[in-house]
């Protein structure tokens, strides 16, 4: 604790000193070259981020640095299953609200880490299994993401899923034993409460063409061909004290399936080859169009998880380390993202225009469609609603649900019964919709959906 006080009170005096060379720096430099993280990436069409722990926002010397360098921000630990639900349905978001808050006010952007995770899961739910997890688990995704829609860039909405080692398979956990489909059930669902935010998977030790890299490669490609809502892979990428010789080239067959890819947790063990190998991975983020961006997973190698590693960009005084050089360096040599063509067509099965062409007679009224997304014990219904030639003022669809199936939880309408005969009304916001106008609302149940069909009544 003693060690600590003084330890602030150095960092503030020598941060000082830093701000005043920086500012130097900016004023003898040519205006079009980056001076900090955060402009040599944006003048990139990138963004640099960096984790932060929220109880840190009230220390200056912290801040400070962060908001020069970094314009993007992940929460270290404040939106994990652990933090936003420590009992279930008890849903808590301060210290995620607040680095929103702070990301919003100093032109920041925010990665959500992450929804489904098999560490720092809470008590309650490390002691599920079977329906009644995955349930808990989509409620989860559907509610975070819910709470968080239309401010978060990027979701990690599975974090750590494969195995370490040869297989390439899945990692054993909770939520690997509830089915295979926890990961798609998982994207299917944050689509639906998110439609704004890019979908990644996240992952460490895929740092280079290897099974686990590849067994996650596998499920990429299979999600794609099967319209499962993918936008993105993350690699952590907790280096040591080298690199692998195809770190790029991994990033850019990932690229090439059409997802995004983004460095997410970077840091590197001290060493002589740290500079060196922070240019490198920045070099190959830039060398690969479809990189968005890089994260630290820290700001100061005192911030870090990695204890005495020093892993980070910034000395505990706040000073800039070589390595940072390195990466501003790199960061102001590569190329730009390019901008034409549009980098990112929709992964999933677009859901309007309607596909055929309008020869038969106009919709009266409104149609429903729906699709399910079922496993063991629980389903997801996405459904669509269609208004016919004269518009909507509002809807409601109907459905007979079999016996044992029951809604839990509803979103973008308003349920009436949770069995047998269910009604679904539109909420104030996407009642009224134009000729041929589509909105889409959700449910979540448990037992089995499999054959309902909508029926849609329009006012
Ligand atoms: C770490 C945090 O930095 C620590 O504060 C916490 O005690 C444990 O988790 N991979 C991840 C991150 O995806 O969430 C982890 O963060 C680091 C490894």
């Amino acid at each position: 604790m003693k060690h600590r006080r003084v330890l602030r009170a150095a960092v503030t005096v020598a941060v000082t000193g830093a701000l005043a060379a920086g500012m130097t720096m900016a004023l003898t430099t040519s205006a079009n070259a980056g001076t900090t993280l955060r402009a040599s990436a944006a003048e990139k069409g990138r963004y640099f981020g960096a984790a932060v722990a929220t109880g840190k926002l009230s220390t200056g010397a912290y801040t400070t640095i962060l908001n020069r360098e970094f314009n993007s921000v992940v929460a270290e630990n404040e939106m994990k299953w652990d933090a936003t639900e420590p009992q279930q349905g008890r849903f808590s978001y301060t210290g995620g609200d607040r680095l929103v808050s702070h990301a919003q006010a100093n032109g920041m952007s925010v990665r959500g880490h992450a929804l489904l995770w098999y560490q720092q899961e809470p008590g309650w739910a490390q002691n599920m299994s079977g329906s009644a997890l995955r349930s808990a688990m989509i409620n989860h995704v559907t509610q975070v993401a819910t709470h968080f829609r239309g401010k978060i860039y990027a979701w990690d909405v599975v974090n750590e899923a494969f195995a370490d080692g040869n297989s390439g398979g899945r990692r054993d956990s909770n939520l690997q034993r509830t089915g295979n489909d926890w990961i798609e059930a998982a994207f299917r669902a944050a689509r639906v409460a998110d439609p704004g935010a890019k979908l990644c998977y996240n992952d460490y030790n895929t740092d280079g063409i290897n099974a686990k890299s590849t067994g996650i490669y596998n499920m990429v490609r299979d999600f794609k061909s099967r319209g499962v809502p993918i936008d993105c892979v993350g690699f952590q990428s907790h280096l040591g004290t080298s690199l692998a010789g195809d770190y790029q080239a991994n990033l850019q067959r990932f690229a090439d399936l059409g997802v995004d890819v983004q460095i997410t947790e970077l840091d590197v063990m001290t060493g002589g080859n740290q500079a060196n190998i922070y240019g490198a991975v920045t070099r190959a983020c830039m060398n690969v169009s479809r990189c968005t961006g890089i994260t630290t997973w820290g700001v100061r190698d005192c911030d870090s998880w990695r204890g005495s590693d020093n892993a980070l960009l910034f000395d505990c005084n706040g000073n800039k380390k070589a390595a940072y050089t390195s990466v501003l360096n790199a960061l102001n040599a590569g190329p730009a993202i390019p901008t034409d063509p549009p980098t990112d067509p929709p992964t999933d099965p677009p859901t309007d225009p309607p596909t055929d062409p309008p020869t038969d007679p106009p919709t009266v009224g409104c149609a429903a469609s729906v699709s399910l997304n079922s496993w063991n014990g629980g389903f997801v219904a996405t459904v669509k609603v269609t208004a016919g030639s004269a518009g909507t003022s509002g809807w409601n669809v109907g459905f007979t649900l079999p016996s044992g199936a029951s809604v839990t939880n509803t979103w973008s309408a308003t349920a009436s019964g949770s069995t047998g005969a269910v009604r679904f009304a539109n909420v104030n916001y996407n009642g009224r919709l134009g000729a041929g106008q589509v909105t889409e609302f959700g449910f979540q149940g448990t037992g089995s959906a499999s054959g309902v069909t909508p029926t849609c009544t329009a006012s």
